[in-house]
């Protein structure tokens, strides 16, 4: 834990006991919580080789599209819990990993773009001359982009946000920003209340309305993401073309394919004087409040999952019916469940 600012002795004082090697681990445990899915053959090396059948493993596992991962899961017999699978419903928002994480990317995104932006965010009037606010731009509004217009308003500069979905631009004005909204390309909502993927049409009209305020913009944080689908593209590099030198792009899209044609994940390019970043993992910048929320999450699920200290899968709950992408137990599915 040291290299997120948690050391070995806060676990012990936890109660916890702290292990040189994870082999141990691996074979002692039920339950194995972990941030990130665990290799498997053909990648670094076969961490999942080392679990055992009947084992319960619960990480971010993008069960939706890593169809080698599930099916290597339910081949060495461990039940898998995908905390990206958590539903977004009041009653899981204390385990919603995915919210948790955003939050800190919408945060940390601005103070990138503030440090690589060489000018002031706020308006200062001195002595010595007025200096204007800077302009930024937030593109997607979901739980990243509005920490990241909270967070630029806090820091005294001009915001403005924009969404597909109509509901994000009461959220967004709320928080004092200005939305703008394209005529054509307007509230693409699914029934779960995520943002639909565009048609080429749309897209191409989305990118016309978008260019105008882009170039206006001296700091653009882009976080826009359709679940299960590479990002939108937003930004083209024609417009980079005719942004005000100095500006900055944060693309938080970027491990998604970014939301700008230029991005390359986890680098930093400077294209006619305009930079544009990648971060490939910005909550990993802020291990400490990044891990004291996600172990908050995983607490949660925990108190759902573990009745009289065994693991109780009832899937008639929705929230483990949601989040279980394999389950090693016969189990008796609800006639509802869409297999
Ligand atoms: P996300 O990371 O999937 O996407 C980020 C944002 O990009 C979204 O607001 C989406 O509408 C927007 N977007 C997608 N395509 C776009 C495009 N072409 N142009 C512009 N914007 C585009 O979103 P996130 O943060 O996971 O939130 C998704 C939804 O879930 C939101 O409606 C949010 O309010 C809701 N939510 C609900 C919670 C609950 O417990 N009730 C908790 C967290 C989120």
């Amino acid at each position: 834990g040291m290299a997120s600012g948690i050391p070995d002795l806060a676990f012990k004082e936890a109660g916890a006991i702290v292990i040189e090697n994870p082999e141990t681990v691996l074979t002692d445990a039920d339950v194995v919580l972990k941030v990130r899915r665990p290799m498997i053959s053909g990648e670094i090396e076969n961490e999942l080789a080392r679990f055992t059948q009947g084992q319960v493993l619960v990480c971010l596992m993008d069960a939706m599209t890593e169809q080698g991962f599930v099916s290597a899961m339910a081949e060495a017999g461990v039940t898998g819990f995908a905390l990206e699978l958590v539903p977004r419903i009041s009653r899981a928002q204390s385990m919603d990993v995915l919210s948790s994480q955003s939050n800190l990317t919408g945060y940390r995104a601005v103070i990138e773009a503030l440090y690589e932006y060489r000018r002031l965010f706020p308006l200062m009037m001195t002595a010595a001359g007025t200096m204007l606010p800077a302009n930024v731009l937030v593109l997607g509004a979901g739980v990243a982009g509005l920490q990241a217009i909270a967070t630029v308003k806090r820091l005294g500069a001009d915001v403005t946000g924009y969404d597909i979905r109509l509901a994000a631009g009461e959220e967004i004005r709320s928080l004092g920003a200005k939305f703008i909204s394209d005529e054509i390309v307007q509230d693409s909502v699914t029934d779960g209340g995520y943002a639909k993927e565009q048609s080429k049409e749309n897209q191409k009209s989305q990118l016309e309305f978008l260019k105008e305020y882009i170039i206006k913009a001296d700091a653009v944080i882009s976080t826009a993401a359709i679940p299960g689908r590479p990002a939108p593209t937003l930004i083209e590099k024609k417009t980079i073309q005719l942004m005000k030198p100095g500006s900055v792009i944060v693309d938080v899209a970027a491990p998604l394919g970014g939301n700008c044609e230029c991005t390359k994940l986890g680098e930093m390019i400077i294209l006619n004087d305009v930079k544009i970043f990648g971060p490939s993992n910005l909550p990993s910048e802020m291990a400490y409040d990044a891990s004291t929320v996600y172990s908050k999450n995983i607490f949660s699920l925990m108190e759902l999952l573990i009745k009289d200290k065994k693991i109780e899968m009832n899937l008639q709950d929705e929230i483990i019916d949601a989040m279980l992408a394999v389950s090693y137990t016969h189990l008796t599915l609800p006639t509802n469940r869409e297999v």
